[in-house]
């Protein structure tokens, strides 16, 4: 996968910058052009002599080379490259990425990629745990970087902790596992619901359900690795935006998950109903919060919520996919393919309560995917990140 690709590999100023020699004997290795581009700091820690030699380039690290007055256009760089790792990603350089701080050739040149950007954080546990730190990756994650997690493990310091770099075997295995992903959604405009609904009683409390928002997540995850530009609808779950073209509505009720549907999907060339939807709200909401003592027993009235899989099923037009999920305890398949039809869904992605490897809360998901025409692809237990692909490969 990374025969004849060109990787920019960024090397920061950290102890682990070592290593990255070993990341670059394996890009090399796998057949990837290398240009390195390191800071000056990272220059105390390895040098240039060495990884020149062994990525066959002059190591850029400054914006003028000083005894030819060459320039090294970063933008140039920025468009040469298929994907660019920094590794190790100091806290520094981090904090400069999130922040735009272009004061050396490697942020310069971070700014410039139009291609992944991968960084592999290496620092000692307590910076690496620092709400400064914490809060740059986030903000990194959000621009679309992808972070190469660093792992437990006896730290330069002497410390034991998080914060060590992966491992360069792994550095590079992300890096090939992204490159072997299929563009081809790319031109594809994608709803996704993901999460609960929740239904106000009065201003301090809801009726909601157990969804975590994952198998929606992950979901909006694969489409937008693989080119898609992801409309997230998502009720309220505590869930990172998903890196790339992703757009995040955050929601609270039904109703409004079903507005923002409503209006999105003339657009769309493809939904996919992923949300546990309260199927019904309190009648009313009252203003302030209900007293017990003043209340004593309450009933509450319940009025059914709009089922905004059927009101999208009325709206679709040709060439428009609508994708739905059946979430059953018994009589599993009957009741997903009277859903498929109520819905006019093309597919409806089955998986049943019964399944303890299937549901709420749990990483994995069993499902068995009915299409209108009566197709069925049965799957084993797997990741949500990997079921999320066979939805794809099988409804898109
Ligand atoms: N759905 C929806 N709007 C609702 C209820 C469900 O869009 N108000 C969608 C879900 O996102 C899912 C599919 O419809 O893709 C089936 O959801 P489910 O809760 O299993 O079906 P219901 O129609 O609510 O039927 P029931 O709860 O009675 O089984």
């Amino acid at each position: 996968m990374l025969q004849g690709k060109h990787i920019i590999l960024g090397i920061t100023g950290g102890i682990a910058a070592y290593k990255s020699v070993q990341i670059l004997r394996l890009l090399r290795k796998a057949g990837a052009e290398v240009q390195v581009v390191i800071t000056p700091a990272g220059k105390e820690f390895i040098t240039p002599v060495t990884l020149s030699s062994l990525s066959g380039k002059p190591v850029i690290s400054e914006f003028f080379t000083a005894n030819t007055g060459v320039w090294n256009s970063h933008v140039d760089l920025g468009l040469w490259a298929d994907a660019m790792v920094i590794a190790p990603a100091t806290a520094s350089s981090l904090a400069k990425m999130a922040n735009g701080v272009a004061d050396n050739m490697l942020i310069t040149t971070y700014l410039s990629a139009k291609c992944q950007v991968f960084a592999a954080p290496a620092m000692d546990l307590d910076m690496y745990s620092h709400p400064s730190t914490q809060r740059n990756l986030r903000t990194l994650e959000q621009d679309g970087v992808i972070l190469i997690e660093p792992a437990d493990g006896y730290l330069a310091s002497g410390l034991v902790g998080k914060g060590r770099m992966e491992e360069p075997e792994q550095i590079v295995k992300v890096l090939a596992e992204h490159m072997a992903t299929p563009r081809d959604l790319e031109g594809k405009k994608i709803l996704i619901t993901a999460g609960p609904t929740h239904e106000n009683i009065d201003p301090v409390r809801f009726i909601g359900n157990y969804s975590s928002g994952k198998m929606g997540y992950s979901l909006a995850a694969r489409c937008a690795e693989r080119g898609a530009e992801v409309w997230l609808v998502s009720g309220p779950v505590s869930r990172t935006t998903p890196a790339g073209n992703v757009h995040r509505i955050d929601v609270t009720s039904a109703r409004e998950m079903h507005d923002a549907c409503v209006e999105l999907f003339p657009g769309m060339d493809a939904a996919i109903m992923c949300a546990a939807v309260a199927d019904y709200a309190p009648a009313e909401c009252a203003d302030s919060k209900i007293k017990r003592e003043s209340t004593g027993e309450i009933t509450l009235r319940l009025v059914p919520n709009p089922d905004i899989a059927a009101k999208l099923g009325t709206m679709k037009r040709e060439g428009q996919k609508l994708i739905g999920f059946a979430l059953e305890t018994n009589n599993e398949h009957a009741h997903a393919i009277d859903k498929l039809r109520r819905k006019n869904l093309d597919f409806i992605v089955l998986n049943s309560l019964r399944n303890p490897k299937a549901g709420f809360g749990v990483d994995t998901n069993q499902v068995t995917i009915i299409s209108a025409d009566g197709e069925e692809h049965d799957f084993p237990a797997k990741d949500k990140n990997i079921v999320a692909t066979d939805i794809i490969d099988v409804t898109l």
